[in-house]
């Protein structure tokens, strides 16, 4: 009896190890996005529409022009760069934010390559 239970539960321990993968990759990148912007953004950016914090709210930050959060007094490094927040020109800026903006007043010292997939990721997901 023991026995046959054991097995039941290693078939469904099976089961659901054989699937969560399928559901699992994207969401995990997103729960460890969310705690990278926890670490690295929240103490100057709310994610949270109009909450400007040191830097400026990142909320729908994907799709909106560089320095057009309404609210924000921009640099203006940024206010006049010519830049579209898409998931390419974000992990740009978030390995060397001077690089791609220079003179921009985000003082940040860059994030590893997985680091930024997540974080964006998140803030995709963020403005769903
Ligand atoms: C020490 C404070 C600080 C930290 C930490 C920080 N930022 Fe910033 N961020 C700023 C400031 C200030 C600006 C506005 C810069 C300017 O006007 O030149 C900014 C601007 C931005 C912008 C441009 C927004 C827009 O409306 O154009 C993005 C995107 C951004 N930050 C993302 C992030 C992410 C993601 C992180 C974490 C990985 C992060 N920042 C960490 C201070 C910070």
């Amino acid at each position: 009896m023991l026995l046959r239970r054991r097995a039941s539960i290693a078939a469904l321990v099976g089961l659901v190890s054989l699937q969560a993968p399928l559901a699992g990759a994207a969401d995990a990148d997103i729960a460890e996005g969310a705690r990278v912007f926890q670490a690295q953004c929240a103490g100057c950016h709310a994610i949270e529409p109009g909450a400007h914090r040191a830097g400026p709210s990142l909320y729908r930050v994907l799709g909106r022009r560089a320095g057009s959060a309404a609210g924000f007094d921009y640099s203006p490094a940024l206010r006049q760069a010519e830049i579209v927040w898409t998931p390419e020109s974000l992990d740009a800026f978030l390995e060397d934010p001077q690089d791609v903006a220079p003179g921009t007043r985000m003082v940040f010292w860059g994030l590893e390559a997985a680091e930024r997939q997540q974080v964006i990721r998140f803030l995709e997901h963020a403005a769903e």
